[in-house]
């Protein structure tokens, strides 16, 4: 099969390089012309586990090629997949100018019948615009069905996600798209819901705002765990053991972060209020998040009364484990609210970039761990890299000044700080002293 992707960001390049590992001819279209460059080089623009491999195997049996002339890729292909970005906009609505950008190029491509893949997160009714833009630049309707199939896949576990996912979901009322839709998605091993567009549109949104939901509520009982000497942990464990509720995403932290959850849950609200509809389950945990996040900011505040002049340690910055991505990361809003308090900042991560550098200039960016606390007064652990588990706490300890560790992700046991010489130690909802 002929498949075009458009966008060669998370999703689309994901998208993309499964399709050519099943051996169908894929060009991935890009606007950025250095990105397009670096991939047809074989080097990958993200960092996504068994991307790199993948990518110079497509490469060089030539199933892929990137691009960026997107009327070409259109008119070569069967099927054309838009996996262009959807920002939020301050006010919360969804900015589709991404997607009608690329239904107008579309819309002049098409010569014979193709299939219109809408796999980037957008607004119920989106699939009704981007079919009405063809209808309406006089595309014939017999030449092409528009169907949405909204994406799943986690960052740092994106391959696996895309092949191997939990369901895939269609949105189309054409038995000819599907019969396609089906013939490129056989070798994936996948459940597959077949429905109406709208409702594949709202899968998306009420499966990332119910995740938040999940993680706001853990944290807000973590919160009252610390008041009255429980552990969320184990109280986790025993919400997880119910099966209708389920162990996953009950992890309490400094929340939740990332390209979707913020952006997605916002949304929804954004959404739901056009039709009436309230949504003050997800507004609220849009609220707990962002207080969440400032947690080790509130507990610093607690503990010194004033910030200004010590020096802290931030370990991990991306939004979570496997990824190099710090969009909405908590460790943003960490670092800018103890900055404007005065306090200096060391930061490690081993996967973060330049764009971390451009945002904040005036930190310190250190090569290890141990470079990161040494004469710190505090260090905060905001994301569970594998090498924080290992860490020797004994030499962390003896490095800092007066040791204090506020573990926003609750991977060091409490007995373990304790003996390792921390003179304070703060979790979230998992014990302190
Ligand atoms: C999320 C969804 O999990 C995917 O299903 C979805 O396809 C994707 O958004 C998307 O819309 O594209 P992702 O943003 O990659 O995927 O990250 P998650 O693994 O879901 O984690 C999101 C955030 O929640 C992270 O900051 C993580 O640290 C936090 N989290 C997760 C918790 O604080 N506690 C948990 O128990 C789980």
């Amino acid at each position: 099969m002929k498949i075009c992707v458009i966008g060669a960001g998370y999703v689309g390049l994901v998208a993309a390089l499964s399709f050519a590992k099943y051996k169908n001819d894929v060009i991935c279209v890009d606007k950025d012309v250095n990105k397009v460059n670096q991939l047809n080089k074989g080097i990958p623009t993200i960092y996504e586990e068994g991307l790199e491999p993948l990518l110079k195997k497509c490469l060089e049996k030539k199933y892929i090629l990137f691009t960026n002339n997107i009327r070409t890729a259109i008119s070569l292909s069967d099927v054309i997949m838009i996996t262009v970005g959807t920002p939020t906009n301050p006010d919360w609505s969804v900015d589709i100018s991404q997607v009608i950008d690329a239904a107008n190029e579309i819309s002049i491509s098409i010569d014979k019948y193709k299939v219109i893949i809408i796999k980037s997160t957008v607004p119920v009714g989106t699939h009704e615009t981007v079919k009405n833009i063809f209808i309406n630049r006089g595309v014939n309707e017999n030449n092409f069905d528009v169907v949405s199939n909204p994406e799943f896949l986690r960052e740092g576990r994106a391959l696996n996600d895309f092949l191997n996912g939990d369901r895939m979901v269609i949105g189309s009322n054409s038995k000819k798209a599907i019969r396609i839709i089906n013939k490129i998605y056989g070798p994936f091993k996948t459940k597959i819901i077949y429905t109406n567009p709208p409702t594949a549109e709202l899968i998306k949104y009420a499966s990332n705002a119910l995740l938040a939901t999940k993680i706001s509520f853990i944290n807000e009982m973590a919160n009252l765990c610390s008041k009255v000497d429980a552990n969320i942990e184990t109280l986790s464990y025993g919400l997880g053991l119910d099966k209708r509720i389920s162990k996953e995403f009950l992890n309490a932290g400094i929340g939740y972060g990332g390209s979707c959850f913020p952006k997605d849950t916002k949304a929804l609200v954004n959404i739901g209020e056009k039709y009436g509809c309230e949504f003050n389950i997800v507004r609220s945990t849009i609220k707990v998040n962002e207080n969440q996040r400032l947690k080790p900011v509130e507990i610093l505040l607690d503990h010194y009364n004033k910030i200004e002049g010590k020096t802290i340690a931030i370990l991990g910055l991306t939004f979570k484990p496997g990824t190099d991505d710090i969009r909405d990361a908590p460790s943003l809003y960490i670092i800018d609210e103890l900055l404007s308090m005065g306090a200096k900042i060391k930061c490690y991560d081993p996967t973060v970039s330049k764009e971390m550098e451009t945002l904040f200039p005036n930190i310190t960016y250190c090569n290890s761990i141990i470079e990161t606390v040494k004469d710190s007064h505090c260090a905060i652990i905001c994301t569970e890299l594998d090498e924080f588990y290992k860490m020797d706490l004994k030499i962390i300890a003896e490095n800092m000044k007066k040791p204090v560790l506020i573990d926003g992700r609750n991977i060091i046991r409490m007995k373990k700080a304790k003996k390792s010489g921390f003179s304070h130690y703060y979790s979230i909802g998992n014990g302190s002293f």
